[in-house]
C-alpha cells in the first residue's frame, strides 16, 4: 500500500500542477473540483477486486452545487492521462450524480497493473470543472499461480514449554540475492500463517503491525504488498523475516481459563512465511526471489512471542546484521517447505493496517517495593512500550501491564485473568544503553510496573506506543460541558483500543475476540468517529467465513471456538445483518449486500425455523444454547428483560433491514417478502408479549428458577427500560402504542430513582427512544447524570475509556468482579455516541451514503449551551453546531457539495428565523418546508449556513 502511495503521489503532484496550469488557460467555467480520490475506500491501494470502486468528494464555493455528470480516465501511465489519451478506460461524460461506489469499467486488469486515474465533474449548469489531481491503484496477485513462493517454516515446538504456557521462540529466515542490473521497480508480496516482520538490507519493510491480520486461516489468508524499489540495489541484497505464532498458532481468548481441550494452535502448529520479491530491471527483464527451502533459518533473541502472553527478548542472542549482506549464516539450517492447504485463498488485505497512532510520554514514575518502578502513561490504551535502559550484560527487565491501580497505588492485574501480559528484556550490557520494543504482542494498559533497573529510571525509560487499525478520523464532538467532552474522548479512545484488525471486546484480558454483540451495538457509533468502511469490509468477510453449519452467525468472529459450548446468541448473531446494513447506509455500499446476500438469507431462514413458523420466540425458546437464551441484555441492572422477547425484536429488526437491503440491490420481490416477515413478527410479538393496555408482559414461570440463564436468579420482567427502548427503536409498535411506550420508559426511569438500568442490548436504543417519543429532556438528564449507573459515574470515578461494567471502579471503594470480568476498555456502553451525533447534534443519514441527511438538533434545557459536531461523510464534511444564548438559538450547518440536508430549526416563532441575518423565506438557497412540533423544516443544498431563531 505504502508503495503506491509514495510513488504515485509524487508523480501526481507534478502532474496536477501541470494540469492545473493547462486548465487555467482553458478557463474552466465551473469551480467544481473532485478531491480525496479513493479506490476501494483507500488512497492509492493495492487491490484484487476485478472492478475496483472509485470515489471522490467535491468542492465548490457555490451554494447548492451538485454534480450532473462526470468523466473518469484511467491509464497505465500518468503521461497518458496528462494528454487525455487513457489506454485503460475513458468513461466519457456520464450523466450521473454518483461520486462513490463507481465500479471501474475499463479493460481487464491483469495482476500487477498500475492504474492512474483522474476525474472531472459537471455542475448544476452543466459546466465542467477542472480535472482532479491524479490518484492510483495497483492490482495485486490475482491468481494463486502468480505465487512462486512456498510456505516455509522452522518447527520449534520442542522449545519453550513452561508449566502453564508453551511459548516457542520466533524463527528467523534469511537469504541473499544478486541483482544483475539497475532495478526499476521492486514489489514485495508477503504473508505468513502467524505474524511476520520483513526486513531488506537491514531495514524493516513498512510500518504495519501484526501483519497479515487475523482471518479464518483455513479459508483465507491475506498478503501485503510493499513498494521496495528504493530498498534494493544492483548487486547483492539481503532479505530477512521474523515470524511469530500470532493468531494462527498462539493462545486465543479464554480457552486456557475455561479449560478448553485446545488452548492454542487453533489453526496450525508451526508459523509459516510466504514471500516473493519481484524486481524489474531498467532493461525490462524480471526476476523473482521467493521463499523456498534454500532460505536459511535459525532462532535467536525472540525467546517468546505471544499476542496475549507477551514477548521475551534476550539481546545476548541477537544476530548482529542478520538481514544485511555478508552475514555468516553457515550455522543456520535450511527451511522446511510446508504444503498449502487446498481451498485456502490468498488475497490482498482489504482493511486498514494496524499502525502506530501516537507515542505517549510517561507522566510519572514511582518507586515501588522490591526495587520496582511504576510508570503512568496517563491514558488507558492498546499497544506497547519502548524501553530505554542501561545496565549490565544479563540484567533482566520485566514489564507488567495494568489498566488501573488499586486504591493503595498498586497495579491491578487480576482482570487480565490468564493473559500473562508480561514482557521481558535481557540486556547485552551496551555502554551506550539499549532500547527495545516488542514486535509480536500488545497489551491493554495505562500503567507499567518494571522490575530490574540497576539505577533509578527517568521518565523516558518507558514510552507508550499506541497501536490501532489506521481508520482515518472522520468526526469531532465538542460541547461547553466538560463531563460530556470527556465522555466523548473516552469513547474515541475505547474504539481506538479495540479496532485492532477485528472489532474486539477488550484489549487487556484473555479475550480480544471479535464479539458480534459488541460489534453490532457499537457500529453506528463508530461510523461517526473514524472511517470504518475498509475495516468492516475486512471483518464482514471474517464474520461470514464464521457462519455456522446451521447458518446462524457466531458469537465472535473469527470463530476459533475457544470454548466448546460457544455457538450463537440472539442479539449477537444479528451482527451478520446489522453490520453490512450499517456499512450500506453509511457508505452507500451495495457490494457488501450482494456479496453476503445468500448468507444473510440463510440466516433469516434459520431464525424463521427457530420460531417454528410462529414468528415469535416465546419464553424459553433458546434452551439449547449456552447460556440459555443467549447473553440477553448483558450486564444490565435489576430484573432481566426476557432474552426471548429481545430475540423476537431483533428478528423483526433484521427482517426490516433485509427488506431495505433487498430494495437497494433491486430485489423487489424479496423486499416485499421481508416486509411481510417484519409485519408478521411484529403482530406475533405484540400478541404474545403485550397486555391489553399495551404494557409488556412475560410468563416468567417459563424460566423456572432462572438456572442456566445469565443473571437468571434476578428474575425476568417484560416491563423494563430495555424492552421499551428496543421496541421503540426497532419500530415494533403502532403509533399510539409507541408514544405510550415512551411514557412508560420515562416512568420506569423515574421509578428507578432517575437512573438507567440497561445492559449491552438496552443501552444503545435508550436515549434515541426517549428522544423519538418527545422525551429529549429525560435523555439529557440520563446523559448528564453522575450517579451509578451512568456514563457520568465512570467519568467522575476517573475513567479515560469506557468500562465494561457501570461500576468497574468506585473511588474510595475499589473494584468488584476483577478476576471474573472487569475490563476498563470495552466500547459497548459507548454506543451512546450514536445519540450524541444523531440527537444532540441531530445528524441522521437519509439516502444511503449521506446523499441526503437530516439535522435535527436537540437543544438541552440544562447542562449545556453549545454542541459542535463535525462528520466527514463519504461525500465530504458535514457540520452541525448549535449555541443557546437566552432565547436565541444559533445553528451553524455545513452541507457537502452534491448533497441535500433537511434542517430542523428549533423555534417557537418561525417568523423569527434568519440565515446570515436575512430572512429565510426570500432566500433562493433555502426551501422552507413546514413548521411542526417546535421546528421549522428547511431544505438546503451545499454550503455553510448560519441560522438564528427565537425560542
Ligand atoms: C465479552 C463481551 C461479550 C460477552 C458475551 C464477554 O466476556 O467481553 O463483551 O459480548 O462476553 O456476553
Amino acid at each position: 500500500m505504502k508503495f503506491v502511495q509514495s510513488s504515485i503521489r509524487s508523480v501526481a503532484l507534478i502532474l496536477s500542477a501541470m494540469i492545473l496550469s493547462s486548465n487555467q488557460s482553458a478557463a474552466n467555467k465551473s469551480d467544481l473540483k473532485p478531491v480525496n480520490l479513493r479506490t476501494e475506500y483507500k488512497i492509492n491501494p493495492v487491490v484484487d477486486a476485478a472492478k475496483p470502486r472509485l470515489s471522490w468528494e467535491l468542492t465548490s464555493a457555490i451554494r447548492g452545487q451538485v454534480q450532473t455528470a462526470y468523466q473518469i480516465m484511467v491509464a497505465s501511465s500518468p503521461n497518458l492521462l496528462a494528454t487525455d489519451t487513457p489506454d485503460l478506460w475513458n468513461s466519457t461524460k456520464l450523466a450521473s450524480n454518483a461520486t462513490n461506489q463507481i465500479e471501474y469499467a475499463g479493460k481487464l486488469l491483469p495482476s500487477r497493473t498500475v492504474c492512474y486515474w483522474k476525474v472531472r465533474s459537471w455542475d448544476k449548469y452543466d459546466q465542467a470543472g477542472p480535472w482532479s489531481a491524479i490518484a492510483g491503484w495497483e492490482m495485486g496477485l490475482l491468481n494463486k499461480s502468480d505465487w512462486k513462493a512456498e510456505w516455509i517454516g522452522n518447527d520449534l515446538r520442542a522449545l519453550g514449554k513452561g508449566k502453564i504456557y508453551h511459548l516457542p521462540p520466533a524463527p528467523f529466515f534469511r537469504r541473499e540475492a544478486q541483482f544483475k542490473a539497475t532495478v526499476k521497480r521492486a514489489r514485495l508480496y508477503v504473508t505468513s500463517l502467524g505474524l511476520y516482520e520483513f526486513q531488506i538490507n537491514g531495514k524493516r519493510v513498512g510500518t504495519d503491525y501484526f501483519t497479515p491480520g487475523w482471518t479464518d486461516y483455513n479459508k483465507r489468508v491475506y498478503y501485503q504488498t510493499y513498494d521496495v524499489t528504493a530498498d534494493v540495489k544492483i548487486g547483492k541484497n539481503a532479505l530477512g523475516a521474523i515470524v511469530a505464532e500470532g493468531w494462527y498458532a498462539g493462545y486465543l481468548g479464554y480457552a486456557l481459563l475455561v479449560g478448553n481441550p485446545v488452548v492454542k494452535n487453533f489453526y496450525g502448529d508451526v508459523p509459516l512465511l510466504k514471500a516473493q520479491l519481484e524486481v524489474e530491471y531498467t532493461n525490462g527483464e524480471k526476476e523473482t526471489i521467493a521463499t523456498d527451502q534454500t532460505w536459511k533459518t535459525n532462532h535467536g533473541p525472540v525467546l517468546e512471542a505471544d499476542l496475549l502472553n507477551g514477548e521475551t527478548y534476550n539481546a545476548n542472542l541477537e544476530f548482529a546484521n542478520w538481514s544485511k549482506v555478508g552475514y555468516a549464516d553457515s550455522n543456520w539450517k535450511n527451511s522446511t517447505i510446508y504444503p498449502d492447504k487446498s481451498g485456502r485463498k490468498i488475497e490482498a488485505y482489504p482493511g486498514y493496517p494496524i499502525q502506530v497512532f501516537q507515542e505517549l510520554k510517561s507522566k510519572t514514575v514511582t518507586p515501588k517495593s522490591g526495587g520496582k518502578y511504576l510508570f503512568d502513561l496517563g491514558q488507558n490504551f492498546a499497544g506497547n512500550v519502548r524501553l530505554k535502559v542501561k545496565g549490565n550484560k544479563g540484567d533482566t527487565i520485566t514489564l507488567k501491564y495494568g489498566e488501573v491501580l488499586f486504591p493503595n497505588g498498586e497495579i491491578m492485574t487480576e482482570n487480565l485473568r490468564k493473559a500473562r501480559a508480561t514482557d521481558t528484556y535481557i540486556l547485552k550490557g551496551d555502554k551506550q544503553g539499549e532500547t527495545w520494543t516488542p514486535k509480536f504482542t500488545y497489551h491493554g494498559f495505562q500503567y507499567v510496573e518494571v522490575a530490574g533497573f540497576r539505577t533509578v529510571p527517568g521518565l523516558d525509560a518507558i514510552t507508550g506506543i499506541v497501536l490501532t487499525s489506521a481508520t482515518p478520523e472522520t468526526g469531532s464532538f465538542e460541547t461547553d460541558n466538560k463531563l460530556i467532552n470527556k465522555l466523548y474522548q473516552n469513547i474515541v479512545w475505547t474504539q481506538r483500543s479495540n479496532y485492532v484488525d477485528v472489532p474486539t471486546d477488550c484489549p487487556q484480558r484473555d479475550e480480544r475476540l471479535g464479539w458480534t454483540g459488541d460489534a453490532q451495538a457499537y457500529i453506528q457509533s463508530a461510523t461517526f468517529n473514524t472511517d470504518i468502511s475498509a475495516f468492516f469490509t475486512k471483518w464482514l468477510v471474517d464474520l461470514n467465513d464464521a457462519q455456522r453449519a446451521d447458518k446462524s452467525y457466531p458469537i465472535y468472529a473469527p470463530a476459533p471456538n475457544v470454548r466448546k459450548t460457544d455457538t450463537y446468541s440472539p442479539g449477537w448473531s444479528e451482527a451478520g445483518i446489522i453490520c453490512p446494513y450499517t456499512i450500506y447506509k453509511t457508505y452507500g455500499d451495495t457490494r457488501v449486500i450482494r456479496e453476503f446476500w445468500p448468507n444473510m438469507v440463510a440466516y433469516l431462514r434459520f431464525m424463521e425455523a427457530k420460531s417454528k413458523g410462529e414468528y415469535v420466540y416465546k419464553e424459553a425458546s433458546f434452551e439449547d444454547i449456552s447460556p440459555k437464551g443467549g447473553f440477553g441484555d448483558w450486564l444490565s441492572v435489576g430484573k432481566k428483560t426476557p432474552p426471548d422477547m429481545l430475540a423476537t425484536m431483533y428478528y423483526a429488526y433484521v427482517a426490516s433491514m433485509m427488506a431495505e437491503m433487498a430494495n437497494a440491490i433491486d430485489k423487489q420481490e424479496e423486499s416485499t417478502y421481508y416486509h411481510g416477515i417484519f409485519n408478521k413478527i411484529k403482530q406475533a410479538f405484540l400478541a404474545h408479549y403485550t397486555e391489553e393496555t399495551g404494557k409488556f408482559k412475560t410468563n416468567s414461570a417459563a424460566y423456572g428458577d432462572g438456572g442456566g440463564y445469565v443473571d437468571g436468579q434476578m428474575g425476568f420482567d417484560g416491563h423494563t427500560q430495555t424492552a421499551y427502548a428496543n421496541a421503540i427503536y426497532m419500530h415494533m409498535l403502532k403509533p399510539d402504542q409507541n408514544q405510550k411506550a415512551g411514557d412508560w420508559l420515562v416512568e420506569l426511569i423515574k421509578a428507578n430513582n432517575n437512573k438507567l438500568s440497561t445492559g449491552f442490548l438496552g443501552v444503545k436504543p435508550l436515549l434515541p427512544s426517549l428522544s423519538s417519543t418527545g422525551h429529549s429532556d429525560e435523555a439529557y438528564k440520563l446523559l448528564l447524570s453522575t450517579e451509578y449507573p451512568s456514563w457520568g459515574f465512570e467519568v467522575v470515578n476517573g475513567a479515560n475509556t469506557i468500562w465494561e461494567r457501570w461500576n468497574s471502579y468506585i473511588k474510595g471503594k475499589g473494584f468488584e468482579n476483577n478476576a471474573g470480568m472487569n475490563s476498563f476498555n470495552h466500547y459497548a456502553f459507548g454506543a451512546v455516541n450514536e445519540w450524541l451525533f444523531g440527537n444532540a447534534a441531530g445528524l441522521k443519514v437519509g439516502e444511503a451514503g449521506y446523499r441526503t441527511f437530516t439535522i435535527k438538533p436537540e437543544i438541552a434545557n440544562e447542562g449545556l449551551n453549545y454542541v459542535n459536531a463535525t462528520y466527514r461523510s463519504i461525500n465530504g464534511k458535514i457540520e452541525s453546531s448549535w449555541k443557546k444564548a437566552g432565547k436565541t438559538v444559533t445553528l451553524k450547518i455545513t452541507v457537502p457539495v452534491n448533497t441535500v440536508a433537511t434542517v430542523f430549526i428549533p423555534t417557537t416563532n418561525p417568523a423569527s428565523v434568519v440565515e446570515s441575518a436575512k430572512e429565510v423565506k426570500s432566500n433562493p438557497a433555502i426551501k422552507v418546508k413546514e413548521f411542526k412540533d417546535g421546528y421549522l423544516y428547511v431544505e438546503i443544498g451545499s454550503g455553510t449556513y448560519q441560522f438564528m431563531s427565537q425560542n
